[in-house]
Protein backbone atom coordinates (compact mmCIF):
# COMPACT_ATOMS: atom_id res chain seq x y z
CA UNK A 1 0.00 0.00 0.00
CA UNK A 2 1.45 3.63 -1.03
CA UNK A 3 0.53 5.98 1.75
CA UNK A 4 -0.09 9.16 0.23
CA UNK A 5 0.08 12.14 3.33
CA UNK A 6 -2.22 15.08 2.17
CA UNK A 7 -1.80 18.53 4.24
CA UNK A 8 -4.47 20.90 4.14
CA UNK A 9 -4.95 23.87 6.63
CA UNK A 10 -7.23 26.12 4.91
CA UNK A 11 -10.85 26.34 3.36
CA UNK A 12 -9.12 27.03 -0.62
CA UNK A 13 -6.57 24.47 0.15
CA UNK A 14 -9.66 21.60 1.65
CA UNK A 15 -11.78 22.40 -1.25
CA UNK A 16 -9.13 21.93 -3.71
CA UNK A 17 -7.23 18.36 -1.63
CA UNK A 18 -11.18 16.77 -1.12
CA UNK A 19 -11.15 15.08 -4.15
CA UNK A 20 -7.81 14.13 -4.64
CA UNK A 21 -8.93 12.14 -1.20
CA UNK A 22 -12.01 10.69 -2.57
CA UNK A 23 -10.28 9.53 -5.74
CA UNK A 24 -7.36 7.80 -3.36
CA UNK A 25 -9.77 6.45 -1.50
CA UNK A 26 -10.91 4.20 -4.10
CA UNK A 27 -7.77 3.94 -6.10
CA UNK A 28 -5.97 -0.16 -5.46
CA UNK A 29 -2.75 -0.02 -3.66
CA UNK A 30 -3.52 3.68 -2.45
CA UNK A 31 -3.99 4.87 0.47
CA UNK A 32 -4.68 8.93 1.51
CA UNK A 33 -3.72 9.68 5.27
CA UNK A 34 -5.22 13.30 5.65
CA UNK A 35 -3.51 15.70 7.74
CA UNK A 36 -5.62 18.45 8.59
CA UNK A 37 -3.47 21.31 10.49
CA UNK A 38 -6.56 22.87 10.78
CA UNK A 39 -4.92 26.76 10.14
CA UNK A 40 -8.40 27.25 9.44
CA UNK A 41 -10.63 25.67 12.12
CA UNK A 42 -14.35 25.96 11.32
CA UNK A 43 -14.07 26.90 7.58
CA UNK A 44 -12.36 23.35 7.21
CA UNK A 45 -14.38 21.47 9.26
CA UNK A 46 -17.22 22.38 7.18
CA UNK A 47 -15.96 21.72 3.92
CA UNK A 48 -14.53 17.68 5.32
CA UNK A 49 -18.20 17.91 6.14
CA UNK A 50 -19.69 18.76 2.51
CA UNK A 51 -17.06 16.01 1.36
CA UNK A 52 -18.05 13.64 4.02
CA UNK A 53 -14.62 13.37 4.87
CA UNK A 54 -12.64 12.51 8.06
CA UNK A 55 -9.11 13.51 9.21
CA UNK A 56 -6.22 11.19 10.44
CA UNK A 57 -4.93 13.32 12.19
CA UNK A 58 -5.95 16.63 13.26
CA UNK A 59 -3.38 19.08 14.18
CA UNK A 60 -5.87 21.71 15.76
CA UNK A 61 -2.83 24.68 15.49
CA UNK A 62 -5.60 27.54 14.55
CA UNK A 63 -5.53 30.62 17.57
CA UNK A 64 -7.56 33.37 17.20
CA UNK A 65 -6.19 36.48 14.84
CA UNK A 66 -2.98 34.26 14.64
CA UNK A 67 0.37 35.60 13.66
CA UNK A 68 2.41 34.10 10.52
CA UNK A 69 5.42 33.52 13.27
CA UNK A 70 2.80 31.65 15.69
CA UNK A 71 1.26 29.39 12.52
CA UNK A 72 4.88 28.72 11.53
CA UNK A 73 6.46 27.78 14.65
CA UNK A 74 2.88 25.94 15.61
CA UNK A 75 3.04 23.52 12.14
CA UNK A 76 6.72 22.70 12.42
CA UNK A 77 6.47 20.91 15.41
CA UNK A 78 3.08 19.11 15.23
CA UNK A 79 3.48 18.41 11.36
CA UNK A 80 6.96 16.69 12.58
CA UNK A 81 5.29 14.22 15.04
CA UNK A 82 2.85 13.16 12.50
CA UNK A 83 5.20 12.89 9.61
CA UNK A 84 8.06 11.01 11.50
CA UNK A 85 5.52 8.59 13.17
CA UNK A 86 3.24 7.92 9.38
CA UNK A 87 6.51 8.25 7.40
CA UNK A 88 4.29 8.69 4.36
CA UNK A 89 5.36 7.68 0.68
CA UNK A 90 4.95 11.04 -0.31
CA UNK A 91 3.21 14.25 1.03
CA UNK A 92 1.00 16.57 -1.27
CA UNK A 93 0.48 19.66 -0.34
CA UNK A 94 -1.87 22.17 -2.62
CA UNK A 95 -1.86 26.17 -3.15
CA UNK A 96 0.63 28.92 -1.13
CA UNK A 97 -0.58 28.88 2.50
CA UNK A 98 1.60 28.52 5.28
CA UNK A 99 0.24 25.07 5.93
CA UNK A 100 1.49 24.29 2.38
CA UNK A 101 4.60 25.65 2.56
CA UNK A 102 5.02 24.03 6.23
CA UNK A 103 4.17 21.35 4.89
CA UNK A 104 6.64 21.03 2.46
CA UNK A 105 9.58 21.87 4.56
CA UNK A 106 8.76 19.06 7.03
CA UNK A 107 8.47 16.38 4.25
CA UNK A 108 11.93 18.02 3.20
CA UNK A 109 13.38 17.71 6.58
CA UNK A 110 12.46 13.97 6.61
CA UNK A 111 13.96 13.59 3.37
CA UNK A 112 9.87 12.67 2.33
CA UNK A 113 9.15 13.13 -1.33
CA UNK A 114 6.62 16.32 -2.54
CA UNK A 115 3.93 16.50 -4.74
CA UNK A 116 3.17 20.62 -5.21
CA UNK A 117 -0.71 20.42 -6.04
CA UNK A 118 -1.22 24.04 -7.96
CA UNK A 119 2.22 24.75 -8.86
CA UNK A 120 3.64 27.53 -11.11
CA UNK A 121 1.27 30.56 -10.07
CA UNK A 122 3.42 33.56 -9.64
CA UNK A 123 2.84 37.50 -9.79
CA UNK A 124 6.58 38.18 -9.40
CA UNK A 125 5.60 40.72 -6.79
CA UNK A 126 7.03 39.41 -3.46
CA UNK A 127 4.11 41.51 -1.10
CA UNK A 128 1.24 40.51 -3.50
CA UNK A 129 -0.24 38.23 -2.93
CA UNK A 130 1.58 38.25 1.07
CA UNK A 131 2.86 36.17 1.80
CA UNK A 132 1.25 33.15 -0.41
CA UNK A 133 3.76 34.38 -3.72
CA UNK A 134 6.88 33.32 -1.56
CA UNK A 135 5.28 30.36 0.06
CA UNK A 136 4.56 29.03 -3.47
CA UNK A 137 7.78 29.63 -4.62
CA UNK A 138 9.91 28.05 -1.94
CA UNK A 139 7.22 25.17 -2.09
CA UNK A 140 8.56 24.75 -5.68
CA UNK A 141 12.21 25.01 -4.69
CA UNK A 142 11.21 21.82 -2.39
CA UNK A 143 8.96 19.45 -4.79
CA UNK A 144 9.57 16.86 -6.85
CA UNK A 145 6.46 16.78 -8.63
CA UNK A 146 4.75 19.57 -10.05
CA UNK A 147 1.11 19.37 -10.90
CA UNK A 148 0.81 22.63 -12.92
CA UNK A 149 -3.04 24.13 -13.14
CA UNK A 150 -2.28 25.61 -16.91
CA UNK A 151 0.17 25.54 -19.39
CA UNK A 152 1.06 29.10 -18.13
CA UNK A 153 1.91 28.00 -14.97
CA UNK A 154 3.80 25.07 -17.08
CA UNK A 155 6.23 27.57 -18.15
CA UNK A 156 6.75 29.47 -15.73
CA UNK A 157 8.17 26.26 -13.77
CA UNK A 158 10.05 25.75 -16.88
CA UNK A 159 11.51 29.07 -17.17
CA UNK A 160 12.65 28.79 -13.40
CA UNK A 161 14.33 26.05 -14.03
CA UNK A 162 12.37 22.84 -12.56
CA UNK A 163 13.12 20.36 -14.81
CA UNK A 164 10.39 19.70 -17.32
CA UNK A 165 9.96 16.00 -16.56
CA UNK A 166 8.78 16.81 -13.34
CA UNK A 167 6.35 19.49 -14.11
CA UNK A 168 2.94 17.83 -15.27
CA UNK A 169 -0.28 20.18 -16.80
CA UNK A 170 -3.62 18.19 -15.14
CA UNK A 171 -6.07 21.20 -14.83
CA UNK A 172 -7.09 22.97 -11.02
CA UNK A 173 -9.05 20.02 -8.67
CA UNK A 174 -10.93 22.90 -8.08
CA UNK A 175 -13.01 22.35 -10.81
CA UNK A 176 -13.81 18.57 -9.97
CA UNK A 177 -14.70 19.94 -6.58
CA UNK A 178 -17.09 22.70 -7.84
CA UNK A 179 -18.55 19.80 -10.36
CA UNK A 180 -19.46 17.69 -7.49
CA UNK A 181 -20.87 20.18 -5.46
CA UNK A 182 -23.12 21.88 -8.34
CA UNK A 183 -24.85 19.03 -8.88
CA UNK A 184 -26.08 19.24 -5.19
CA UNK A 185 -29.47 20.91 -4.83
CA UNK A 186 -29.38 22.24 -1.30
CA UNK A 187 -31.29 24.68 0.47
CA UNK A 188 -30.02 28.01 1.80
CA UNK A 189 -30.15 27.89 5.67
CA UNK A 190 -30.07 31.64 6.29
CA UNK A 191 -33.68 32.87 5.74
CA UNK A 192 -32.57 36.42 3.75
CA UNK A 193 -31.05 34.28 1.22
CA UNK A 194 -33.42 31.98 0.89
CA UNK A 195 -35.60 34.59 -0.26
CA UNK A 196 -33.37 36.15 -2.33
CA UNK A 197 -35.46 35.76 -6.03
CA UNK A 198 -32.75 36.90 -8.85
CA UNK A 199 -35.54 38.06 -11.50
CA UNK A 200 -36.72 40.61 -9.06
CA UNK A 201 -33.06 42.05 -7.72
CA UNK A 202 -29.19 41.59 -8.98
CA UNK A 203 -27.06 39.89 -6.47
CA UNK A 204 -23.66 40.69 -6.17
CA UNK A 205 -21.75 38.19 -4.22
CA UNK A 206 -18.94 39.72 -2.44
CA UNK A 207 -15.62 38.40 -0.89
CA UNK A 208 -12.50 39.46 0.84
CA UNK A 209 -9.95 38.36 3.01
CA UNK A 210 -6.24 38.90 1.57
CA UNK A 211 -3.60 40.36 4.13
CA UNK A 212 -2.02 42.27 1.57
CA UNK A 213 -5.51 44.53 1.88
CA UNK A 214 -5.63 44.77 5.68
CA UNK A 215 -5.88 48.47 6.69
CA UNK A 216 -6.49 51.01 4.49
CA UNK A 217 -7.35 49.36 1.04
CA UNK A 218 -9.89 47.27 3.18
CA UNK A 219 -11.79 50.75 3.92
CA UNK A 220 -11.49 51.70 0.74
CA UNK A 221 -13.36 48.48 -0.76
CA UNK A 222 -15.61 48.68 1.55
CA UNK A 223 -16.54 52.11 0.62
CA UNK A 224 -17.24 51.23 -2.81
CA UNK A 225 -19.45 48.00 -1.60
CA UNK A 226 -21.47 50.65 0.07
CA UNK A 227 -21.30 53.31 -2.79
CA UNK A 228 -22.64 50.56 -5.28
CA UNK A 229 -25.95 49.81 -3.37
CA UNK A 230 -26.57 53.39 -2.50
CA UNK A 231 -26.95 54.20 -6.27
CA UNK A 232 -28.64 51.10 -7.74
CA UNK A 233 -31.47 49.80 -5.89
CA UNK A 234 -32.22 47.07 -7.63
CA UNK A 235 -28.85 45.30 -6.03
CA UNK A 236 -28.79 43.24 -3.31
CA UNK A 237 -25.28 42.63 -1.92
CA UNK A 238 -24.62 39.35 -0.15
CA UNK A 239 -20.88 39.04 1.59
CA UNK A 240 -19.81 36.35 3.44
CA UNK A 241 -17.58 37.22 5.76
CA UNK A 242 -14.23 35.77 6.25
CA UNK A 243 -13.62 35.17 10.31
CA UNK A 244 -9.95 36.84 10.47
CA UNK A 245 -10.57 39.90 12.69
CA UNK A 246 -8.46 42.44 10.57
CA UNK A 247 -11.36 41.66 8.20
CA UNK A 248 -14.29 41.54 10.54
CA UNK A 249 -13.79 45.06 11.59
CA UNK A 250 -13.97 47.11 8.34
CA UNK A 251 -16.73 45.42 6.67
CA UNK A 252 -18.86 45.35 10.03
CA UNK A 253 -17.85 49.25 11.09
CA UNK A 254 -18.64 50.42 7.20
CA UNK A 255 -21.35 47.87 5.70
CA UNK A 256 -22.97 46.85 8.89
CA UNK A 257 -26.85 48.18 8.58
CA UNK A 258 -26.59 49.63 5.22
CA UNK A 259 -29.62 48.67 3.51
CA UNK A 260 -29.68 45.74 0.67
CA UNK A 261 -25.95 44.37 2.21
CA UNK A 262 -26.60 41.06 3.17
CA UNK A 263 -23.47 39.94 5.67
CA UNK A 264 -23.52 36.64 6.82
CA UNK A 265 -21.48 33.91 8.17
CA UNK A 266 -19.26 32.08 5.88
CA UNK A 267 -21.18 29.65 3.85
CA UNK A 268 -20.64 25.84 3.45
CA UNK A 269 -19.19 25.15 -0.06
CA UNK A 270 -22.33 24.03 -1.28
CA UNK A 271 -24.47 26.83 -0.37
CA UNK A 272 -21.69 29.84 -1.52
CA UNK A 273 -21.61 27.99 -4.47
CA UNK A 274 -25.69 28.12 -4.81
CA UNK A 275 -24.63 31.64 -3.80
CA UNK A 276 -22.24 32.26 -6.78
CA UNK A 277 -25.16 30.26 -9.19
CA UNK A 278 -27.80 32.87 -8.76
CA UNK A 279 -25.52 36.27 -8.92
CA UNK A 280 -25.35 38.61 -11.24
CA UNK A 281 -21.57 39.50 -10.81
CA UNK A 282 -19.08 38.48 -8.06
CA UNK A 283 -16.69 40.79 -6.98
CA UNK A 284 -13.72 39.59 -4.79
CA UNK A 285 -10.11 39.41 -3.75
CA UNK A 286 -10.14 35.49 -3.94
CA UNK A 287 -7.94 33.01 -5.52
CA UNK A 288 -9.95 30.12 -6.20
CA UNK A 289 -13.18 32.15 -7.25
CA UNK A 290 -11.47 33.40 -9.84
CA UNK A 291 -11.06 30.05 -11.35
CA UNK A 292 -14.63 29.12 -10.28
CA UNK A 293 -16.66 31.76 -12.06
CA UNK A 294 -16.04 30.84 -15.75
CA UNK A 295 -17.14 27.58 -15.13
CA UNK A 296 -20.30 29.23 -14.68
CA UNK A 297 -20.94 32.16 -16.88
CA UNK A 298 -20.44 35.03 -14.12
CA UNK A 299 -18.05 38.17 -14.26
CA UNK A 300 -15.87 38.52 -11.55
CA UNK A 301 -14.35 42.29 -10.83
CA UNK A 302 -10.97 41.47 -8.43
CA UNK A 303 -9.95 43.87 -6.18
CA UNK A 304 -6.33 43.33 -6.44
CA UNK A 305 -3.89 45.41 -8.04
CA UNK A 306 -2.28 41.68 -9.28
CA UNK A 307 -3.17 38.69 -10.09
CA UNK A 308 -1.27 34.86 -10.18
CA UNK A 309 -4.17 33.56 -12.27
CA UNK A 310 -3.97 35.50 -15.52
CA UNK A 311 -5.76 32.96 -17.86
CA UNK A 312 -9.09 34.40 -16.04
CA UNK A 313 -8.59 37.35 -17.59
CA UNK A 314 -7.47 36.56 -20.74
CA UNK A 315 -10.57 34.28 -21.12
CA UNK A 316 -12.69 37.46 -20.23
CA UNK A 317 -14.01 36.11 -17.06
CA UNK A 318 -12.16 38.30 -14.59
CA UNK A 319 -11.17 41.38 -14.87
CA UNK A 320 -8.73 43.41 -12.21
CA UNK A 321 -9.75 46.64 -10.44
CA UNK A 322 -7.30 47.31 -7.63
CA UNK A 323 -8.57 48.36 -4.57
CA UNK A 324 -9.65 52.18 -5.55
CA UNK A 325 -13.38 53.31 -4.34
CA UNK A 326 -13.78 55.27 -7.11
CA UNK A 327 -12.61 52.33 -9.37
CA UNK A 328 -14.38 49.66 -8.22
CA UNK A 329 -17.51 51.43 -8.63
CA UNK A 330 -16.73 53.09 -12.38
CA UNK A 331 -16.08 49.35 -12.96
CA UNK A 332 -19.24 48.02 -11.14
CA UNK A 333 -21.55 50.82 -12.75
CA UNK A 334 -20.17 49.50 -16.49
CA UNK A 335 -21.39 45.77 -16.01
CA UNK A 336 -24.92 47.12 -13.99
CA UNK A 337 -25.40 49.68 -17.11
CA UNK A 338 -24.23 48.23 -20.58
CA UNK A 339 -25.73 44.75 -20.89
CA UNK A 340 -23.01 44.72 -24.01
CA UNK A 341 -20.12 45.09 -21.59
CA UNK A 342 -21.83 42.34 -19.06
CA UNK A 343 -22.03 40.14 -22.00
CA UNK A 344 -18.69 40.53 -22.79
CA UNK A 345 -17.64 38.88 -19.43
CA UNK A 346 -19.98 36.08 -19.67
CA UNK A 347 -17.63 33.31 -20.46
CA UNK A 348 -18.62 29.48 -20.40
CA UNK A 349 -15.14 28.07 -21.06
CA UNK A 350 -13.15 27.50 -18.12
CA UNK A 351 -8.98 27.34 -18.81
CA UNK A 352 -8.56 25.65 -14.85
CA UNK A 353 -9.64 22.37 -16.46
CA UNK A 354 -12.20 19.39 -16.85
CA UNK A 355 -12.93 18.16 -13.84
CA UNK A 356 -10.38 15.42 -14.33
CA UNK A 357 -7.26 17.03 -12.34
CA UNK A 358 -8.02 14.62 -8.88
CA UNK A 359 -7.90 11.17 -11.34
CA UNK A 360 -4.34 12.77 -13.11
CA UNK A 361 -2.59 13.57 -10.35
CA UNK A 362 -3.07 10.26 -8.36
CA UNK A 363 -2.31 8.24 -11.43
CA UNK A 364 0.88 10.46 -11.73
CA UNK A 365 1.79 10.20 -8.28
CA UNK A 366 1.50 6.32 -8.57
CA UNK A 367 3.72 6.45 -11.47
CA UNK A 368 6.03 8.04 -9.68
CA UNK A 369 5.96 6.27 -6.49
CA UNK A 370 6.87 2.82 -8.70
CA UNK A 371 9.86 3.92 -10.24
CA UNK A 372 11.18 5.82 -7.01
CA UNK A 373 10.36 2.81 -4.49
C1 LIG B 1 -5.23 32.08 5.03
C2 LIG B 1 -3.98 31.93 4.15
C3 LIG B 1 -4.23 32.55 2.77
C4 LIG B 1 -5.49 31.99 2.14
C5 LIG B 1 -6.67 32.17 3.10
C6 LIG B 1 -7.92 31.54 2.56
C7 LIG B 1 -1.76 32.05 5.19
C8 LIG B 1 -0.74 32.93 5.81
N1 LIG B 1 -2.88 32.66 4.77
O1 LIG B 1 -5.42 33.47 5.30
O2 LIG B 1 -3.13 32.26 1.93
O3 LIG B 1 -5.75 32.67 0.94
O4 LIG B 1 -6.35 31.54 4.36
O5 LIG B 1 -9.05 31.96 3.27
O6 LIG B 1 -1.56 30.87 5.10
N2 LIG B 1 -10.45 32.21 11.50
C9 LIG B 1 -11.47 31.66 12.26
N3 LIG B 1 -12.04 30.49 11.83
C10 LIG B 1 -11.67 29.87 10.71
C11 LIG B 1 -10.65 30.44 9.94
C12 LIG B 1 -10.05 31.61 10.35
O7 LIG B 1 -11.84 32.20 13.30
O8 LIG B 1 -12.24 28.81 10.37
C13 LIG B 1 -9.82 33.49 11.95
C14 LIG B 1 -8.89 33.30 13.16
O9 LIG B 1 -8.98 34.42 14.00
C15 LIG B 1 -7.50 33.23 12.50
C16 LIG B 1 -7.69 34.25 11.39
O10 LIG B 1 -9.01 34.03 10.90
O11 LIG B 1 -6.46 33.55 13.40
C17 LIG B 1 -6.67 34.22 10.27
O12 LIG B 1 -6.46 32.90 9.76
P1 LIG B 1 -5.11 32.60 8.90
O13 LIG B 1 -5.20 31.22 8.37
O14 LIG B 1 -3.91 32.93 9.70
O15 LIG B 1 -5.12 33.66 7.75
P2 LIG B 1 -6.18 33.96 6.61
O16 LIG B 1 -6.24 35.44 6.49
O17 LIG B 1 -7.41 33.19 6.87
N1 LIG C 1 -15.95 29.81 -0.38
C1 LIG C 1 -16.86 29.12 0.42
N2 LIG C 1 -17.66 29.84 1.27
C2 LIG C 1 -17.59 31.20 1.38
C3 LIG C 1 -16.65 31.89 0.57
C4 LIG C 1 -15.83 31.16 -0.29
O1 LIG C 1 -16.97 27.90 0.37
O2 LIG C 1 -18.35 31.77 2.16
C5 LIG C 1 -15.07 29.03 -1.29
C6 LIG C 1 -14.94 29.52 -2.70
O3 LIG C 1 -15.93 28.94 -3.55
C7 LIG C 1 -13.54 29.07 -3.10
C8 LIG C 1 -12.77 29.13 -1.79
O4 LIG C 1 -13.75 29.14 -0.76
O5 LIG C 1 -13.51 27.73 -3.55
C9 LIG C 1 -11.93 30.37 -1.76
O6 LIG C 1 -11.48 30.61 -0.48
P1 LIG C 1 -10.76 31.97 -0.07
O7 LIG C 1 -11.27 33.10 -0.91
O8 LIG C 1 -10.90 32.07 1.40
O9 LIG C 1 -9.24 31.65 -0.37
P2 LIG C 1 -8.30 31.90 -1.66
O10 LIG C 1 -8.84 31.09 -2.77
O11 LIG C 1 -8.28 33.37 -1.91
O12 LIG C 1 -6.97 31.40 -1.18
Amino acid sequence: MLKVALVVGTRPEAIKMAPIVLTLKRTRGMKPLLVLTAQHRRMCDDVLEVFKLQPDYDLDIMKPNQSLFEVTSRLARRLERVLRTEEPDIVLVQGDTTSTFMGSLCAYYLRIPVGHVEAGLRTYQKYSPFPEEINRKLTTAIADLHFAPTEVARKALVHEGVPREHVFVVGNPVIDALLHVAAMDYPFTNRKLASLDPDEMRVIAVTAHRRESHGKPFVSMMRAIRQIVRKYRDVVVVFPVHPNPNVRRPVHSILHGVERIVLVEPLDYRQFVKLLKLSYLIITDSGGIQEEAPSLGKPVLLMRNVTERPEAVKAGAVKVVGTDTGTIVEECSRLLDSQAAYRKMVVRRNPYGDGRASERIVKITRQYLSRVG
